[in-house]
């Protein structure tokens, strides 16, 4: 998420003033976004640079970043399962 340059926006302060902040810190606020992250990064929403135009990650990131992204979402949705007792 470094090299993807999230954590220059996607923090408290919030410099680009997000009408919804979307944080991605925490496991609690990464889990409860990982869907629209997934969903960003896989269409090529995010990054934006920094005039808010969408910036390419390379590839390696990218990748990384929905491998990793997938087992933690894998993760979250078991963690939800087991919460309801499925
Ligand atoms: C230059 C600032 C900037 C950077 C860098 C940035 N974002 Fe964002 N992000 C925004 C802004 C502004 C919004 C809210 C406006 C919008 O939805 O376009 C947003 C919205 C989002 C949302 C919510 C979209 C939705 O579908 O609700 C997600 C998820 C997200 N960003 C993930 C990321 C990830 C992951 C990265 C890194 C790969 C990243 N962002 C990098 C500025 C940034």
């Amino acid at each position: 998420m470094r090299k993807g340059t999230c954590n220059t926006c996607h923090v408290p302060d919030n410099p680009e003033k997000m009408k919804r902040l979307v944080l991605l810190q925490t496991p609690a606020h990464a889990a409860a976004e990982i869907k629209r992250m997934m969903a960003a990064v896989r269409d090529n929403r995010m990054p934006l640079d920094d005039i808010g135009i969408e910036k390419e990650l390379d590839a390696e990131t990218k990748a990384l970043l929905l491998r990793f992204g997938a087992a933690f979402e894998s993760t979250v949705n078991a963690a939800y399962a087991w919460e309801s007792g499925d």
